[in-house]
């Protein structure tokens, strides 16, 4: 038998592998980490949460000067976007981060193996790179490799007319007319870049509802808002294919459910972004060989410490069930890593945000009505409108509001909900606030500074003990 030369080889360098590596290379174990990709990262650094955030940024500042400069008495009369630079500066931001990365692999002595792995036993890997291939032992093999964009049996990708989420953060021109399927955070995010752009964007979605995990009242809130912004939506709706006519796509919808009097309609696009959801991404790596077992989805089964069903291999992130978030995956990477060093690691689902980085934010935390209603559990709400925030109107921001939700018999918070501006930021004190079991009149005690947006948050916590003060 061959020697064992890792404590910990991990497949993956995304938020999930890296994040294990640091750790890891931390707590003293040798660690070896295989990624098929030359830029560490993984999805979200490279394809995903920072390219796509990099151009929301962008596109923002861009629609702010073009909607709202004149009102703050801010005259640019030659307004124009520059497509190649702005695609360039997010290449950009994408390189910095993940030499980044690159760079504390090399400060914590984390070896790095540029091919695809593929399990050979619970011990050992098989890597196919571009220099040759090689084997490995280790004591523990973790997976973190993440997903991919799901693919539509009617409207397979083509990378040009049809396509994911991975072309869609670098189109070489802003497309007349964009049609996008799905209106979840992928479908909604990149939907707002190229509106923002002067793309016509149609949006076809198979629910009622934008995001179907948010909370009702917050999901339509967003929809006004989007629709105000230009944004058009076809809800309810099933996408059964393509047809070209004089060059250009048509995309045929009928309505989920039959409908007197309503049959099949198109609309037409020179590109079709499809944003349906991801697929755990386990091509190539041989689980059967190691008796890794998955689920009908296709997700690595783990147990609560994230041991799946072979001695010693463990997965995180994307590819085992839950939210694919990239800070979900760091989060568990940091509690596996910890749980094989001896330690105490743990992850508190209950308190994992969602973000979707529209103009305005939306961010939750925790339960949604729908979901307490559905438990049975006795709720209150509190809300405030950022309209009577006062440093919102001085942004210009005042669309949307913060909702809490407690619980009523012991005024719990049990979830956060919050549509406006850096609703990614102020969700932190929520989440905070959850993991430490706050009540609701924890967060009205709680002294805020003035003029803030965090006050939005105490004032709906003031409004859920039923003495809201500036409204
Ligand atoms: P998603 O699951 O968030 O949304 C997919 C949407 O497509 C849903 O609204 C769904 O009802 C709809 N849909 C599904 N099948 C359809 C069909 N045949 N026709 C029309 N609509 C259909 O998935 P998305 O947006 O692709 O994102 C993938 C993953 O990445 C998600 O887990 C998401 O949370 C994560 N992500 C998170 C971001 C963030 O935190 N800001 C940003 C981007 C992605």
């Amino acid at each position: 038998m061959a020697e064992i030369e890792y404590d910990l080889a991990i497949i993956g360098a995304g938020p999930g592998g890296y994040t294990a590596a640091i750790r890891a290379a931390q707590l003293g174990m040798r660690v070896a980490c295989i990624e098929k990709e030359s830029q560490l990262g993984g999805t979200c650094l490279r394809l995903g949460c920072i390219p796509s955030k990099a151009l929301l940024e962008a596109t923002e500042k861009f629609s702010v000067a073009r909607e709202k400069f004149g009102a703050f008495g801010i005259q640019c009369d030659q307004l124009r976007m520059n497509l190649p630079t702005l695609l360039a500066r997010k290449d950009k931001v994408v390189e910095t981060l993940a030499q980044g990365v690159a760079g504390l692999f090399r400060k914590n002595k984390i070896e790095r193996f540029v091919g695809t792995a593929a399990l050979t036993g619970t011990d050992q890997l098989h890597i196919t790179g571009p220099t040759g291939d090689s084997t490995l032992r280790a004591r523990r093999i973790l997976i973190a490799t993440g997903s991919a964009p799901m693919e539509l049996p009617a409207l397979p990708f083509d990378g040009t007319r049809v396509i994911s989420s991975d072309q869609a953060i670098a189109l070489p021109a802003v497309p007349q007319e964009l049609v996008v399927i799905g209106a979840g955070a992928i479908g909604l995010e990149l939907s707002s870049v190229w509106s923002r752009l002067g793309a016509k964007v149609t949006i076809l979605e198979i629910h009622h509802t934008t995001l179907p995990g948010a909370d009702d009242e917050m999901g339509r809130g967003m929809e006004r808002a989007l629709k105000k912004q230009g944004l058009m939506f076809h809800f309810a709706v099933q996408v059964i294919g393509l047809r070209s006519e004089n060059g250009r796509v048509q995309v045929r919808f009928v309505p989920r459910t039959a409908t007197a009097g309503k049959g099949e309609s198109s609309v037409s696009a020179d590109v079709v972004l499809v944003a349906v959801g991801r697929r755990p991404y386990t091509r190539g790596l041989q689980l059967e060989r190691a008796g890794v077992r998955v689920d009908q989805r296709g997700r690595i089964c783990v147990n609560q410490h994230w041991q799946t069903s072979a001695p010693n291999i463990y997965a995180i992130g994307d590819v085992i069930g839950g939210a694919m978030l990239a800070h979900k995956a760091e989060d568990e990477a940091i509690a596996v890593v910890e749980r094989m060093a001896g330690k105490a690691g743990h992850v508190n689902y209950a308190t994992i945000p969602a973000v979707v980085y529209t103009a305005p934010e939306l961010a939750w935390v925790g339960s949604t009505e729908e979901q307490l209603r559905e438990k049975n559990i006795a709720y209150g709400v509190g809300k405030f409108r950022f309209a009577a925030n006062s440093r919102a109107l001085c942004m210009d921001e005042t669309e949307g509001l913060v909702k809490i939700l407690f619980d009523r018999e012991n005024d719990r918070v049990l979830g956060v909900h919050i549509l406006g501006p850096q609703a990614s930021a102020l969700i932190a004190e929520a989440v905070l606030a959850m993991e430490f079991s706050a009540s609701s009149e924890d967060l009205a005690r709680t002294c805020h500074a003035h003029p803030s947006l965090p006050e939005a948050v105490r004032e709906a916590a003031l409004a859920a003990q039923g003495r809201t003060l500036n409204s």
